[in-house]
């Protein structure tokens, strides 16, 4: 692919490079997922012969996407730069050339480009990003990048976390005085509960994490999160997201309805911290997803404290009760005795439902 959008935008006099995180991560030796490539010209035409690689899409900035079967994903875009009219805010982006391009980038280890074709230049690298890789240094590239897109702090800590960076002295300024200004409150609650998700999916999201607790900058998040590395066994996001809400107890579900979450999510990541703040078991059986965090929150439950009532209408009237508002209490009880491990199979909750009628 990669060679025929090369000869492609040879053809075309449109220059195209790879950029951004795969040629960090090839300088790295780290096998690339996604790939970007940047092109100084319209992307459209480059993608004739290359329709037959995969599914694309476009959207209204010309980009486009080619997915292939193993999970690689191929991203065309045009170079650009972007101006932000207020911290925070999203970049209004026009068509610029490649140096243009990578100066709107965030970390100098990010801001490198490859020309598809090399003409003897190789690797475009204005702010040092190879040297700074060697030495495990994060830098900005200019100092005003925190407060244009202070998601970016988070960032820092994820890409300081995975390749055990240091921030470098002017960085590490820029983003003290960004945190301590409070940019973070800029962003919209979708583009940090993003950011903390992408965290999420780190292979080991404590170190990230610390490091924001550690700038002042997770207080924007949430303030109070709590974690332990046991938190991120599970490799899941979400299973990670509804253990850090669980944690807060009460204050679990404000800050899951502050991520803006999808209903569903919401209510999955909700569920078991109002069975543990209730004590009892629930009345429908719980999804998967409630499941792995409830487990992994409380890993000394009985198996029974998960489960629906173990007995139901049908036992009750078995025993003689007509069907009525006391039902619902019998089973209320029934579901706090599940929870306490005082009732672990059907045969025990009718029992128990006899002994308390
Ligand atoms: N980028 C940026 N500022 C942002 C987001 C992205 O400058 N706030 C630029 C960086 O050059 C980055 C590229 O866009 O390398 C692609 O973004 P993204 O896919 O988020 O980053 P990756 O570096 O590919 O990170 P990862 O390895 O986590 O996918």
């Amino acid at each position: 692919v990669l060679e025929r959008a090369a000869r492609a935008a040879e053809k075309l006099g449109a220059p195209a490079y790879l950029v951004g995180g795969c040629v960090r991560d090839r300088l790295l030796g780290i096998p690339v997922k996604d790939v970007d490539i940047a092109v100084e010209g319209s992307v459209e035409p480059l993608l004739e012969g290359l329709k037959a690689a995969g599914a694309e899409t476009f959207d209204r900035f010309g980009t486009a996407r080619l997915t292939f079967p193993g999970g690689l994903r191929v991203d065309f875009a045009r170079t650009r730069k972007e101006v932000y009219p207020s911290p925070g805010s999203l970049p209004v982006v026009s068509p610029a050339d490649i140096h243009s391009d990578l100066y709107r980038r965030d970390f100098s280890i990010n801001a490198m480009a490859q020309p598809l074709i090399d003409k003897g230049g190789g690797l475009l690298d204005p702010f040092g990003g190879r040297t700074h890789l060697k030495k495990g240094e994060l830098h900005i590239l200019h100092d005003g990048s925190f407060v244009d897109d202070p998601t970016r702090i988070y960032r820092a800590a994820r890409f300081a976390a995975r390749f055990d960076l240091r921030l470098a002295g002017n960085t590490r300024e820029a983003l003290d005085a960004a945190v301590r200004s409070g940019t973070p409150k800029t962003v919209s609650r979708e583009r940090l509960r993003e950011e903390l998700l992408r965290i999420l999916d780190e292979k080991e999201p404590s170190k990230a994490l610390g490091l924001l607790r550690d700038w002042g900058a997770l207080d924007f998040i949430r303030p109070g999160l709590k974690w332990t590395h046991a938190d991120f066994e599970s490799p899941d996001r979400w299973t990670r997201l509804g253990l850090l809400a669980f944690k807060l107890g009460r204050n679990g579900p404000p800050f899951l309805e502050s991520l803006r979450l999808e209903h569903g999510l919401r209510r999955d990541l909700e569920h078991p911290i109002e069975l543990a703040e209730r004590r009892e078991a629930p009345k429908e059986p719980l999804s998967k997803l409630s499941l792995g965090v409830i487990r992994r929150a409380l890993p000394g439950l009985p198996a029974a404290a998960l489960k629906p009532p173990l007995a139901g209408g049908a036992e009750l009237m078995k025993l003689g009760l007509e069907p009525g508002p006391k039902f619902g209490k019998l089973l209320h009880e029934l579901s706090k005795a599940q929870w306490s491990g005082k009732v672990k199979t059907p045969s025990q909750a009718r029992a128990f439902l006899k002994n308390i009628l």
